[in-house]
């Protein structure tokens, strides 16, 4: 999830001639680095290489990926104005460029058996880059908006979700087999802000893609004090981070949800026997558990040294075929 590429060299190699749009547009080379980590290790499943906010280009914002900084957006939007001026193109053809990306993974991907995830932005993720316009740790204009201009917020909030809902659902067309949807700032609400002003929309965006008939993985981070009101946002499958023991976030979450998760990026960083032992925890606690995606809390770290990644999949596989 993000930067899966990024801390190899033969992602590097690519970055070093092209900026991340670019890379993103062009599907054969956003095909080129979705196949990297599978060539380099024995992972489940792929994720397309693309990014959760393309999408907002579409709508009539002007983005852009700054250099040690990350996403800005030049107009972002602040007024009832803004939010009633942003467009709602088709996905499938505005995204193009993803869903051929999408094509060419599938058949690479198929020869190798390995199914490919596509993706989507959540509406308060979403927000907050088209608000802030660039990172601001506070949300004080994201959250001035949701507080005290009711109408903007509704507006822009549903046609994020209504956007991000067809879009999953132009990238099943596509090919893509299992949808996530990423929510990774809602943990910096707090829980009854969270019910209130983003779960409605959030729930929209399943409602839209639970007609793709495939399996949807609801992703978000700091959010160990609303896990239920996360899981009842939608998706069949939750990821949790690693600030919560595993086993506690499985008996809040219940059974009738799958659960991905949970290791700490930065215990890639940690000599083997410390990230075997971190790994392992992991396991013991959810090897009896139907369909748990053993995954890292959050995003792969730039420099985490690829030959931990290698070891620690392999290791997956031998404990857990046993
Ligand atoms: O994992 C993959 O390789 C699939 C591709 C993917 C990217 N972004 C490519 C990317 C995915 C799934 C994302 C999702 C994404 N993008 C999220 C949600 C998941 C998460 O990590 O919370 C968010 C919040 C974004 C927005 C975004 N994109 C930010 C904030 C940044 C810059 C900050 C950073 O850490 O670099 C990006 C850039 C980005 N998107 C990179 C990659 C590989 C790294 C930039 C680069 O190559 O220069």
């Amino acid at each position: 999830m993000r930067q899966a590429g990024r801390y190899m060299q033969e992602y590097q190699n690519i970055r070093n001639n092209y900026d991340i749009l670019e890379i993103i547009k062009s599907p054969n080379l956003a095909t080129e680095v979705t196949l990297q980590p599978i060539k380099a290790y024995e992972l489940d499943a792929a994720i397309i290489f693309a990014d959760i906010l393309p999408i907002l280009e579409t709508m009539g914002l002007k983005l852009e990926f700054i250099e040690n900084e990350g996403p800005v957006i030049h107009n972002p939007i602040r007024s009832l104005e803004d939010a009633v001026s942003l467009e709602i193109p088709e996905p499938i053809n505005s995204m193009e460029f993803t869903l051929k990306a999408i094509k060419i993974s599938r058949k690479c991907l198929d020869e190798r058996g390995i199914p490919l995830i596509g993706f989507s932005g959540a509406p308060f993720t979403l927000a907050y880059y088209a608000v802030e316009g660039r990172a601001n740790k506070n949300k004080l204009k994201l959250k001035s908006i949701m507080y005290s201009q009711p109408e903007t917020w509704h507006i822009l909030m549903s046609k994020l979700a209504e956007l991000s809902g067809k879009y999953l659902l132009a990238q099943a067309k596509a090919g893509a087999q299992v949808l996530q949807v990423f929510d990774s700032w809602a943990g910096d609400l707090s829980p009854q802000d969270y019910r209130e002003y983003v779960k409605p929309y959030t729930q929209r965006v399943f409602e839209i893609a639970k007609a793709a008939n495939l399996p949807l993985i609801h992703f978000t981070t700091n959010t160990n004090g609303m896990l239920t009101d996360i899981r009842d946002a939608g998706g069949d499958i939750i990821s949790v981070d690693w600030r919560i023991d595993i086993d506690k976030a499985a008996e809040i979450l219940g059974d009738n949800v799958i659960l991905q998760g949970n290791l700490d990026p930065a215990a890639l960083y940690a000599p083997w026997p410390e990230l075997e032992k971190r790994t392992r925890y992991i396991l013991d606690k959810m090897m009896d558990r139907k369909g748990f995606i053993f995954n890292l809390g959050h995003g792969i770290l730039k420099t985490t040294p690829t030959k931990n990644v290698k070891r620690m999949v392999n290791f997956i596989h031998e404990y857990t075929s046993r």
